[in-house]
């Protein structure tokens, strides 16, 4: 937790009161910690308290009363990297659900960029209450995590659900949240191609080619066991894999492999692609099986849309690899594609009857990067080959 700026907020219940623990032990793990009350609040707990505690100044008000200073809302929200709402009372609740800004505390969750974690605490009845539960559940669609108050004695003198969570138990929670943001950063998410597309002339007949979708796989497997999150869009393949880091979309044309590219690229740190996509569909797709009658049939074609040059197009953050499949002038296609389409690597697939190529498990690749790197790696399994690529690309990283 060393150096997480967390801004505590404290609404108006008597749980206010652990809040001065609450700082102490978020101070105690290496927090930077600032409050914000609303004026209710403050019959719960000292300022003072929370300001000598926290070291520093607790904000209640728009602007100080004496000075007319304006306390900045969207400044503290934006210095936050964690915004603790604790205790959080059925009425502040009510308000962050609809989005009521009548206190500084609000106005500054209004304005958050950071999560949100609220520690409800109030009677039982409230907390079961139908209105309160409805409020809970947009924030929770609002993205808001929630630590569920406890049962136990409360100040009411009944007893059941409705404590505010200790104080050790919400500085717990917190430093798992962070842990596990932490490590959701660290997992990169990556985008592969794969397998052909199939174009459809009429409902029974189509344009492919003869990719199976292996390297797109390989690369999937080599890539879960890295740690990374995989998505894979696929035209038709045989290939199955599981594994919980890996979602796949099945499509079969290009035009909706490009849809699906396009529906998810803005997420991904990486893309790579294999898919072997034909070039050209028809320009019509006839609605009845074409008939035999001429001894002549002229398709019309029209070209699919480019993914690949699309995704490099259009990318922010991310590295983009591309396929190259050549038979003649292998190095100069490989590097103009390199070029043409804005690519940081392309791998060079030298087919070759029975050992590389469409459908055989070996593969001869060889990988050019964007800045002269060249890197030919003898024949070997595409899982090998895969891992190989993904190592260049580590490489290429700890070199930034
Ligand atoms: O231009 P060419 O088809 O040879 O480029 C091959 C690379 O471009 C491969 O990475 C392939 O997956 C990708 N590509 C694409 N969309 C197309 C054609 C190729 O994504 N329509």
């Amino acid at each position: 937790m060393f150096g997480k700026r967390i801004l505590l907020g404290i609404t108006g219940g008597i749980a206010a009161y652990k809040t001065a623990s609450l700082v102490r032990l978020l101070k105690k793990s290496g927090a930077d910690v600032r409050c914000v009350l609303t004026p209710a609040a403050t019959s719960f707990i000292s300022p003072l308290v929370l300001a000598t505690l926290s070291e520093n100044p607790v904000h209640i008000e728009f602007w100080n009363k004496e000075t007319g200073q304006w306390n900045n809302h969207v400044e503290l929200a934006l210095w936050a990297d964690l915004m603790l709402i604790a205790p959080a009372t059925a009425n502040s609740v009510s308000k962050m659900a609809n989005g009521a800004c009548d206190n500084l505390l609000l106005a500054c969750y209004l304005s958050l960029k950071c999560p949100c974690i609220i520690a409800p605490a109030m009677d039982l009845d409230m907390y079961q209450h139908p209105s309160f539960k409805r409020n809970l559940q947009t924030l929770l669609s609002d993205q808001v995590t929630i630590i569920p108050a406890t049962f136990g004695a409360l100040a009411s003198g009944l007893e059941g659900q409705g404590r505010m969570e200790e104080p050790e138990n919400i500085l717990r929670f917190v430093q798992e949240f962070f842990k596990q943001a932490a490590h959701q950063k660290s997992t990169k998410r990556l985008l592969i191609t794969a397998g052909p597309t199939l174009e459809h002339l009429d409902p029974v007949r189509y344009i492919s080619n003869h990719s199976t979708g292996a390297m797109g796989f390989a690369l999937a497997k080599a890539a879960l066991m890295k740690g990374f999150e995989v998505l894979m869009i696929a035209g038709p393949s045989q290939y199955e894999l599981q594994h919980p880091n890996f979602q796949r979309i099945d499509v079969q044309s290009a035009e909706q492999m490009l849809s699906a590219v396009q529906a998810h690229w803005s997420a991904m740190d990486l893309g790579i692609f294999t898919a072997a996509v034909a070039d050209y569909r028809a320009a019509n797709v006839a609605a009845e099986k074409i008939k035999k009658s001429a001894t002549e049939l002229r398709l019309d074609l029209v070209k699919n849309p480019d993914i690949l040059a699309w995704a490099a197009a259009n990318r922010t953050q991310q590295e983009i690899v591309g396929f190259a499949l050549e038979t003649n002038n292998q190095e100069e296609n490989a590097l103009k594609k390199l070029h043409d389409k804005n690519l940081d690597y392309i791998v060079l697939n030298s087919p070759q009857e029975g050992v590389s190529g469409f459908g055989s498990e070996t593969n001869i690749i060889t990988i050019f990067g964007a800045k002269g790197q060249k890197h030919a790696l003898p024949l070997m399994s595409k899982f090998a080959a895969a891992q190989a690529l993904l190592e260049i690309l580590d490489e290429k990283t700890h070199e930034n």
